[in-house]
């Protein structure tokens, strides 16, 4: 990663060594390249040169405010999925016409707030939401800009916890039943139709799903226009994957040159596009910094004990995800085959599974590619204060979230009377 390197053998994020910052805000430390999240935003934004596009950054990605108003001052727009995510995003400044409100169970409230807030779509994702929001929007006297959230049915090839567009999933409408739902919709009052939309899962590093879907969602579009319904948009989700272990995703302008070419082909290059790209904006623009806090040796395996846990970076825990783990200030001499794990009260609590470090304690390591559904997941257990946050943009260094205290914690609880 070109912004996060060793320049005299300390990590460094664009020219700034961790290890001070580190110094500066403690452990554990997620820091953010904003070079970075603007040169993987570039990528898309060469794929769409000269088309009519608007990218909405997924934000549930990495929803700190400071990392939203990066992307709300690039001008880009963002996909929803609760009230919450809706209050964030415009306390970074978003355009209320650019966000796109995406989830299985939107509720009357959020529906109620979201309209009156402008946004400019829902993405719908059942017939019985569709209803719903129709009676909403009728009593404020509004019309609900919608898409429907079409399930192409195609296998994305990555974890099943996040596919999303097969057919066992809990999400969009079934490709056989989408034509009579936007039938239904377009006679609904409270309802405007504006678009199509489709996500097939996170973490795709192969192009054929994304190449299938299009060509299914276009089937889709071709039968829902024939039936007389416009659709001004086309919505193709987020999805793309970023290279945590030797990963090969295609380049986001590389794969929608292709994506564009079959637009193209089938008439409908000129539509305005919309996509809900997430973890490729910002995963590899993060780093966790972590200290090693003891060496355990042990009879079938090492640890690694370090000062951040399974309740900051999840990612290991649920998904048996890859994160790359690299010392701040790398020692020379031979290597131990370590488990790294958190101080959490579970097997599951494990960082990275046989690596091979030389370390000690008291040495700062870093989680790499943590830019990305590490923080937005991170919890409270174990009582465990939230991480600090700093966004580095060249020779600044701004700290975006304070580390939580158990203050904060104790603030919403009270003893019984
Ligand atoms: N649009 C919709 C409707 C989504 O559900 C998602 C992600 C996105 C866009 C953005 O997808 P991305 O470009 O980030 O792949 N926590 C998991 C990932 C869950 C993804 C959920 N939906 C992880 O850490 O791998």
């Amino acid at each position: 990663h070109p912004h996060i390197a060793y320049q005299d053998n300390a990590l460094c994020v664009e020219g700034q060594a961790l290890s001070a910052l580190a110094q500066a805000h403690g452990t554990p430390l997620f820091v953010y390249s904003k070079a970075s999240m603007l040169d993987a935003l570039a990528a898309y934004q060469r794929g769409f040169a000269g088309r009519n596009a608007q990218i909405c950054y997924a934000m549930k990605a990495n929803s700190s405010l400071g990392v939203l108003q990066v992307f709300a001052e690039a001008g880009c727009g963002f996909d929803i999925v609760s009230s919450g995510e809706l209050e964030r995003v415009l306390a970074a400044g978003a355009v209320p016409a650019k966000v796109i409100f995406s989830g299985v169970g939107k509720t009357r409230a959020e529906m109620r707030q979201a309209l009156q807030a402008g946004i400019g779509c829902f993405n719908v994702e059942s017939t019985a939401e569709l209803e719903v929001l129709n009676e909403v929007a009728l009593s404020l006297g509004l019309r609900a800009p919608i898409s429907i959230r079409v399930n192409p049915n195609v296998d994305p090839k990555t974890h099943p916890y996040i596919s999303t567009g097969l057919k066992g999933n809990k999400f969009g409408i079934a490709h056989e039943d989408t034509l009579a739902t936007y039938q239904r919709a377009a006679s609904l009052p409270g309802l405007q139709v504006v678009g199509i939309d489709c996500h097939i899962g996170s973490q795709i590093t192969e192009e054929t799903p994304y190449l299938d879907a299009m060509d299914r969602v276009l089937d889709l579009v071709d039968a829902i226009e024939a039936a007389g319904i416009t659709l001004h948009h086309i919505d193709f989700g987020g999805g793309l994957g970023i290279n945590y272990q030797g990963d090969t995703p295609p380049e986001a302008d590389v794969l929608w040159r292709k994506l564009l070419a079959k637009l193209d082909a089938r008439g409908y290059g000129q539509r305005q596009l919309m996509i809900e790209p997430g973890r490729s904006l910002v995963g590899n623009a993060g780093v966790c910094i972590t200290e090693v806090l003891y060496l355990k040796p042990g009879e079938q395996k090492n640890f690694c004990i370090i000062d951040a846990a399974m309740n900051d970076l999840p990612r290991p825990a649920m998904y048996q995800a890859f994160h790359h783990i690299a010392p701040l200030a790398p020692r020379a001499g031979t290597t131990t085959q370590y488990d790294v794990v958190g101080p959490v009260c579970e097997s599951g609590d494990w960082i990275g599974r046989d690596r091979d470090l030389a370390v000690q304690p008291g040495d700062l390591l870093g989680v790499l590619s943590a830019g990305a559904y590490c923080m937005s997941m991170a919890s409270n257990y174990n009582s465990r204060g939230r991480a600090a946050e700093v966004l580095v943009d060249g020779p600044q260094a701004h700290l975006i979230r304070v580390r939580e205290t158990i203050a904060d914690q104790l603030r919403f609880e009270s003893r019984i009377a």
